[in-house]
This record gives structure tokens, sequence and C-alpha cells, in this order.
């Protein structure tokens, strides 16, 4: 059974400043609820129920958003202003939380290893808040198109979806061998490369499934492209190894690190989601 769900929440969010000069990422609202609680629900939901965050300085309001806060409850108790709190108290009720910091920002490979220590030795999911992940109307969330998956095949597994040939340099790239339904047997992975050297227009979304040698694999991986200890490079070294699926999974996804992705996601959940 997978039951656990790291979210590294420690990056400091540099294209909004200067809206994150103090305020987390993760906590900005896309309507009225907060990036990083799309993602929780989405764990959730895909019966990932004990989170654990890797954080950083500057980051209490995501702890603090995830536990009770007395004065408000006491402040709304029978107001009719309860139902704002539903959704939160909902969360609340149905997941465990834990935290620990990354003092240093030394890549996406690194914040995995940290959190270890919230992990152990078992299979855990890894939500990058960033990517707003929304699934198609009455389909289950990509999280847990992604549990499924991994319950068949026991290995890691990485979210792709097609990207324009001008973006493909934001991204880890996957080259794999196709299956059936969108699944990709992994035999190459490139983080960032320059549209020539990009092995596919198969981008990594900020969606894994990861099984525990990844820790052992990340303390012994250089650090990479930007100097960074990355993920796909480790997870370059598993595929080699073992076994590592990628998965065209079905949704849409907002790149909500970009103002971009941020708007197009507000506009949507706004028109689609938003209910008062
Ligand atoms: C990270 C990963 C990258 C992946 C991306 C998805 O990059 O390193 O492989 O494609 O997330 O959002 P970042 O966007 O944190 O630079």
């Amino acid at each position: 059974m997978i039951n656990k769900c790291l979210f590294p929440v420690a990056g400091y969010g540099t294209r909004f400043l200067p809206a994150t000069k103090a305020l987390a990422k993760e906590m900005m609202p896309v309507v009225n609820k907060p990036l990083v609680q799309y993602g929780v629900e989405e764990a959730i939901e895909a019966g990932l129920t004990r989170i654990g965050f890797v954080t950083g300085r500057g980051k209490r309001a995501i702890a603090d958003h995830f536990d009770i806060s007395y004065e408000l409850e006491h402040q709304i108790s029978g107001s009719g202003k309860e139902k704002y709190l539903e959704s939160i108290r909902s969360v609340m009720s149905k997941a465990q939380f834990s935290f620990t910091r990354q003092n240093e920002m030394k890549g996406l490979g690194h914040a995995i290893l940290t959190g270890e220590t919230l992990i152990g030795n078992e299979p855990f999911g890894v939500v990058l808040a960033d990517d707003l992940c929304l699934p198609d109307p009455g389909q289950p969330n990509v999280m847990a198109q992604m549990v499924k998956i991994f319950n068949q095949f026991r290995c890691s597994i990485v979210a792709v979806m097609e990207v324009p040939e001008d973006e493909i340099h934001k991204y880890g790239v996957i080259k794999g061998e196709a299956m059936k339904d969108g699944l990709y047997r992994v035999d190459d992975m490139i983080e960032k490369p320059s549209k020539d050297k990009a092995p596919s227009n198969l981008a990594i979304i900020g969606r894994y499934i990861l099984t525990p040698d990844i820790f052992d694999i990340i303390r012994n991986t250089k650090p990479g492209k930007n100097e960074e200890i990355q993920l796909t490079d480790a997870l370059l070294t598993q595929a080699q190894d073992g076994c590592v699926m990628a998965y065209r999974f079905k949704g849409t996804r907002f790149d909500c690190g970009s103002v971009d992705g941020f708007v197009s996601a507000t506009n949507h959940v706004y028109e689609n989601l938003y209910t008062e």
C-alpha cells in the first residue's frame, strides 16, 4: 500500500516577486484556495493521506494553514461563515501532516532526499504544487491515475505530457518505449535539455511515485544541471538499473510557477469550479 506523499515546498518563487518576498509561493491563492491545498486534496483523494512537507525558511504559513486556528474557529463559530472553512477542515480531518526543513537549496533531488526522514522505506508520491493538475470532469485525478499504475508495475513512475519544442528546455524530458494506454518504459531522461538535445517532446510534470531505493541513488548522484542534485538524473540511474515508467496522464495541467499559467489557472477555476 502506498499512503505517503511528499511536497517539496522550500523554493523561493522568484518569478512572483515581490508577492513571494514574505509569502510562500505555495500559499498564493488560485481564486480562494492556496495552490498547495489543491495538491494536498489531490493526494488525499488518491489515498495518500500521510502528507510530508519539505519546507524552508519563510514557509511557516504552510504549516499554519494545515493546523487549527483557534481564534478563527472561535470567531466564525455559528456566524454563517463556517462554510468558508469547510474545505480546509475536511482536508485536516482526512490527513496527517509532518514537516522537515531543507536548509540549503541544492535542487529537487536534494529536497526529496531531505524528505527521507518523513518517508522511510516505502514507496511514496511526490507533488510539485506549482503544477496544478485538474482531472477531466468525473474522472480520477492525476495522482490517483498514477497510484493505479504503480499498483500494477511496482516501480517509479513520472507523469509526462507533450509540450511544444520551444518550451522543452524548462523540463525534464524522457525517451521511452511506448507500451499501452499512454505508458512508456523510460530508457533515457535529461534535465532541461536544449531543443536540439531533447530526446522527445514528452516533458515531466510535477507528479511522481518513487520507490524508496531512490534515496540511496540520490545520495550517489552528483550535481547536474545548474550544479543542483537533479531528481531526473537519479531517476535515469533507476531506469537503467531497473525500471521507471512514464505516464501520459489524463487531465489539464497549469504551470502555476509562471505568471501566464497562474492567470490561466485562476480563470479556469473561477469559471469551472468555484462556488461561493
Ligand atoms: C522540476 C524538475 C523537472 C520537471 C519540472 C516539472 O523542475 O526538475 O524535471 O520537468 O519540475 O514542473 P523545476 O520546474 O522545479 O525547475
